[in-house]
C-alpha cells in the first residue's frame, strides 16, 4: 500500500474551537459517504463535539439514516440504562438528537453472559459493516486510548480490560465514590482502532499536556498506548491547553 504518512497536529484556542473543527471533519465525512461507519468515544472531551455535530445535523445538510456507529468501550456490569453507562452517555449526547436508527448504533455489551463472545461478536460486526471510516478518540492522562491501558498489546482486538487505578481515579467524578467505579470494561483493541481509515484525537487541557508531549516525542511503545498512532497513516490531533 502506498499511503502517504500524515500525522496532523492542530493547535486549538479552546474547547469550542476543538469541538467545531472535529464536528466539521465528521460532517464532511458523512457528506462524502452517508453510509460511513463512525467510531465514537465518550468522556468529557467529545461533549462539545457532539453538541456541534447535533447543531450541524439540525441544519439538514447531512443525515445519519445510513450511518453505522461503533463506540470504543463500555463498562462491564453497568446496565445500559444506568446514568454512568456509555450507552446512556451516547443516548443523551447524540442518539436521541439525530436520525440514527437504533439498529445502526453499537456499543460493546458489558452485560453479556459471555463477555469473551461479546468481544468477538463486536469485532465481527465492525468487520461486517465494512470497517470504521473515521474514529474519534480521547486520550487518558496515562496515554490510554479507548480503555487500552499501558501495556496493552498493539495487536489487541476488542477485549476485556482491568481498568488502571489512575483511570478509575479520573472517572470517579462520574460515580458516587471511587469504590463505585467499575474495575473492568470491554474496549476495542489497539489493532481494531488502527484499522480505522482515519483517526481524530481530542486532547485538550492542562491535564493532557504531558500525554500530548509524550505523543509528540514519537517514541512508539506499548507502555504508552497512544504512541501506536504513529503507525497509522491518517491521524489528526486537536490539542491545546
Ligand atoms: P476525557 O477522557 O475525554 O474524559 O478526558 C479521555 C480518555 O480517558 O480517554
Amino acid at each position: 500500500m502506498n499511503e502517504v504518512y500524515e500525522f496532523e497536529w492542530v493547535e486549538v484556542a479552546d474547547f469550542d474551537d476543538m469541538s467545531s473543527y472535529a464536528a466539521e471533519l465528521f460532517e464532511r465525512q458523512l457528506l462524502r459517504k452517508p453510509d460511513s461507519v463512525l467510531g465514537l468515544a465518550t468522556g468529557a472531551s467529545p461533549i462539545g463535539f457532539y453538541e456541534k455535530l447535533v447543531e450541524r445535523h439540525a441544519q439538514g445538510t447531512f443525515s445519519f439514516a445510513q450511518t453505522w456507529t461503533f463506540n470504543l468501550d463500555e463498562y462491564i456490569g453497568v446496565e445500559p440504562s444506568h446514568p454512568t453507562s456509555f450507552h446512556n452517555y451516547m443516548k443523551e449526547h447524540l442518539f436521541e438528537k439525530v436520525n440514527l436508527p437504533v439498529t445502526r448504533r453499537h456499543l460493546p455489551d458489558g452485560m453479556a453472559d459471555d463477555l469473551n463472545e461479546a468481544c468477538l461478536r463486536y469485532e465481527m460486526m465492525i468487520r461486517t459493516s465494512g470497517g470504521i471510516d473515521m474514529q474519534l478518540l480521547g486520550i487518558g492522562v496515562n496515554g490510554h486510548i479507548g480503555f487500552n491501558e499501558p501495556g496493552t498489546s498493539f495487536h489487541s482486538r476488542t477485549h476485556i480490560v482491568d481498568l488502571a487505578e489512575s483511570t478509575r481515579t479520573v472517572n470517579a467524578k462520574y460515580f458516587p465514590s471511587k469504590d463505585a467505579v467499575p474495575r473492568q470494561a470491554i474496549t476495542m483493541g489497539i489493532q481494531t482502532i488502527l484499522e480505522a481509515k482515519q483517526i481524530v484525537l481530542l486532547a485538550l487541557g492542562e491535564q493532557k499536556v504531558e500525554a500530548v508531549e509524550q505523543l509528540k516525542r514519537g517514541v512508539i511503545s506499548e507502555d504508552f498506548p497512544a504512541s501506536c498512532l504513529h503507525r497509522h497513516p491518517h491521524v489528526t490531533v486537536f490539542y491545546g491547553k
